[in-house]
């Protein structure tokens, strides 16, 4: 059986100041009604029903996912007591499935992406899912790289594999190499090599391969997961245990070190929207290149992107790549090639904010 653990405890301070603690991207609505997270929800349907799926957040955001996701059972929806990265998030997904069901395959998402087409997405994760039974491996989804972002992971595809039996989809391929945030300079050569794909920041594999995974590559989360594969009292160990975990992300920890790791191309369209910038595709465009999501008068501006949280009239003169972002209690106003700064002026605002 399939379960899905939603990785939806980030902070995403990129979006600020639409985007708070306690509202991070995935809570966003940024393009449409519907929340990231509520997106990956929905995306799931006919896939796996809704007992099999958990989410873990934090305290921040608890009542807010609660809210989003009614469909869910109350005990499927954990908050984790403490920051640890997502290595420790997935340690602990794995051993509230090992709890139920210790030959399920377990699909690790991501709350905050870009995905339209949920029919590809689907054939995707049973072809992963396939792989990771057959042949025991690690499984990762490949994007095609479109520049030398140097924000995600990056897998070198190897030969293609023959699956003796599995569903129809996208090919499988073996990995030779996966580097998680290489510098630019890197990340050019990996782009100009043309065999280079980026992790899509989704995993899929059987209890069983992580488990062994974690035990030879970080062995404090592997005890953490064998505890309750054991049948450790699963509040207790959130409450007492999981705080003192390593912090550390999946990818340092498991995928740049392990041996045997598989990729399915992705025959889906996938956008990780990393901050200000990568939305203004999705609002409205003029021909001067300015992007809004609002009502937005403009003379001699050029490539601005405006969003408002409620509706409201911007005006701009002679002004050009410039961020503008209003919500009730905050505006920001940044110059578009440096809206990676955005995090240093998140630190810098009151806490409220
Ligand atoms: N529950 C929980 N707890 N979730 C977390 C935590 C945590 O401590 N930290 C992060 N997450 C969630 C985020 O909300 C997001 O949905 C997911 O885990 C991935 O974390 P990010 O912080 O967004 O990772 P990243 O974007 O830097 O890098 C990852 O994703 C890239 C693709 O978007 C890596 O897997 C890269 O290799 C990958 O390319
Ligand atoms: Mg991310």
């Amino acid at each position: 059986p399939l379960y899905v653990l939603i990785l939806a405890g980030g902070s995403g301070e990129r979006f600020w100041p639409l985007s708070r603690k306690s509202r991070p991207k995935q809570l966003l609505s940024l393009f449409s009604q519907e929340t990231l997270l509520e997106a990956t929800l929905r995306r799931l349907d006919g896939l796996v029903p809704a007992n099999q799926i958990l989410i873990l957040t934090n305290a921040d955001q608890e009542s807010s996912v609660r809210a989003l996701c009614p469909s869910l059972p109350k005990e499927n929806i954990i908050a984790e007591p403490a920051k640890r990265d997502t290595a420790a998030a997935i340690a602990l997904g794995a051993g509230w499935i090992a709890q139920r069901m210790p030959d399920a395959t377990m699909i690790v998402l991501p709350a905050d992406h870009v995905i339209k087409d949920t029919a590809s997405f689907q054939r995707t994760l049973r072809v992963a899912a396939a792989a990771a039974e057959e042949t025991g491996e690690l499984v990762t989804i490949g994007i095609k790289p479109t520049w030398a972002c140097p924000g995600f992971g990056y897998i070198e595809q190897g030969a293609p594999l023959q699956l003796a039996d599995g569903p129809a989809g996208p090919p499988v391929f073996e990995v030779v190499r996966f580097r998680e945030k290489p510098n630019a300079e890197l990340a050019e050569s990996f782009l100009a090599q043309g065999h280079f794909r980026w992790n899509a920041g989704m995993f899929i594999w059987t209890i069983r391969s992580i488990l062994s995974a974690f035990q030879r590559h970080a062995p404090e989360l592997g005890e953490f997961i064998s505890r309750l594969h054991a049948g450790e009292d699963f509040a207790a160990a959130l409450r007492n245990h999981f705080p003192q975990l390593p912090k550390i992300s999946i990818d340092y920890a498991i995928m740049e070190k392990a041996t045997r790791v598989l990729v399915v191309e992705a025959a889906f369209d996938w956008d990780d929207v990393g901050g200000w910038a990568a939305v203004a595709k999705y609002l409205k465009c003029d021909d001067a290149g300015n992007h809004g999501n609002c009502d937005v008068k403009m003379i001699d501006a050029t490539n601005n992107i405006v969003f408002t949280s409620e509706p409201r009239t911007v005006a701009l003169l002679g002004v050009s790549d410039l961020i503008v972002v209003q919500t009730p209690d905050a505006i920001l106003v940044c110059n578009r090639h440096e809206a990676e700064k955005i995090k240093q002026l998140v630190a810098m605002v009151p806490p409220e904010l």
